[in-house]
């Protein structure tokens, strides 16, 4: 279909196939090349951080994130029950035990005063993801964890050059992570980043992400890592990206009022927040939820809009729902009623950064169109 809106389409300008270019004439296609230390410093640098680690996707930074942190066996975390599974992959695969908490209703994110109650003398961490567009009250969240001696691990990938109270997303955490896949507000194709300002974290991750290596003894290893590097090619399309992030925010910013103000009169949807105490919404995707009394599920509102050419994508499956968990006999007894009922009504609609005003009104009309 010729005039189907995708749920996103990434912009990629000039300067980003410039760079790529000199990365393919100059032969500097492996992570060798300079651009993954310049995307590293520029990066690290508008997040506030001391150090940035590239690596090769998001799930990965994760990965990476919870094995320089050290958890392990008879860790707990901490972490949102509504996420993508990355975030308790990479606990579980490191033989840690995820407890989640439940999310708010309006913003979706992790219900920071729910997370007092689930300390135990086993945990160690939280995990804290910035959910759609608004961050995760990180003062609070930070309070507590210096209060119990809890590490934190902060998931930025959706909240790149979003703030919490005027600070950049990503700057809070022990040891950050970001995700440049095509959705995000930077993208490197597939990519991702660790942010942190300890020297021995950033050090531990760099070795992590090089299968290990030891420089003065190549090809003998202490321990296992992984080969997580990013490319030349990749970071290349990173730097370019990165110096377009602010009006890349300002468009998203741009669509979600458009879909606001032609959305907001219908009492079946509940819209995402305008903003909390924290920040105003960047609207990194433009989640809508349908009203608990509607016989349509999100299922259903998807497929309509599928048929007017529309791309979707549902709300996140709750992490204690997750066969694959449930099969390891994680969460037991476990509900997050909030997540659950998101998960079936909550799905979002198409807000990538190449749309047209145009195709913004057309999904609007589109989706009024379901409740008239
Ligand atoms: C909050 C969050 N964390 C981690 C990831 C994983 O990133 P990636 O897709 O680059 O592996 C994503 C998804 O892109 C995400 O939304």
């Amino acid at each position: 279909m010729n005039d189907f809106i995708p749920v996103n389409e990434p912009l990629i300008g000039q300067e980003e196939k410039d760079y790529i270019a000199d990365c393919l004439e100059t032969g500097w296609i492996s992570s060798e090349g300079p651009y993954v230390g310049q995307f590293e410093t520029e990066f690290s640098k508008r997040v506030g951080r001391q150090y940035g680690i590239t690596v090769a996707n998001g799930s990965m930074a994760l990965e990476a994130a919870v094995a320089a942190l050290g958890l392990g066996a008879g860790d707990e975390v901490i972490m949102p029950a509504f996420t993508i599974i990355s975030c308790a992959a990479a606990i579980v695969r490191a033989g840690a035990v995820p407890v989640v908490v439940d999310c708010e209703s309006d913003t979706w994110n992790m219900d920071v005063t729910a997370i007092e109650a689930l300390i135990t003398p086993r945990t160690r961490a939280i995990m804290a993801v910035h959910i759609y567009g608004l961050p995760v009250d990180m003062d609070a969240l930070m309070e507590l964890a210096r209060r119990h001696g809890l590490l934190v691990i902060e998931d930025a990938a959706e909240a790149i050059g979003q703030t919490c109270r005027g600070r950049p997303c990503g700057s809070f955490g022990d040891i950050s992570v970001f995700s440049f896949y095509p959705n995000k507000l930077v993208t490197t194709g597939e990519g991702g980043m660790i942010v942190t300002d300890s020297p021995a974290l950033a050090e531990r991750c760099r070795s992590l992400r090089n299968l290990c290596f030891i420089p003065e003894s190549r090809f003998v290893h202490e321990e296992m890592g992984w080969n997580m590097r990013m490319t030349n090619l990749q970071a290349a399309l990173g730097v370019g990206q990165l110096h377009r992030l602010d009006a890349h925010l300002a468009r998203k910013v741009e669509i979600g009022h458009r879909y606001n103000e032609r959305l907001g009169g219908i009492d079946a949807l509940t819209l995402p927040r305008a903003g909390t105490d924290c920040a105003d919404n960047m609207y990194w995707v433009y989640g809508l939820v349908l009203a608990d009394g509607l016989a349509m599920t999100a299922r259903d509102a998807m497929q309509e809009l599928g048929g007017a050419g529309i791309g979707t994508r549902p709300f996140f499956y709750p992490m204690h729902r997750q066969p694959v968990f449930r099969k390891m006999g994680l969460f037991d007894g476990i509900s997050c009623p909030v997540a659950e009922r998101i998960a079936v009504r909550g799905f979002y609609i198409p807000s990538g950064l190449a749309m047209t005003n145009e195709q913004i009104d057309r999904v609007a009309d589109a989706v009024a169109k379901l409740f008239a």
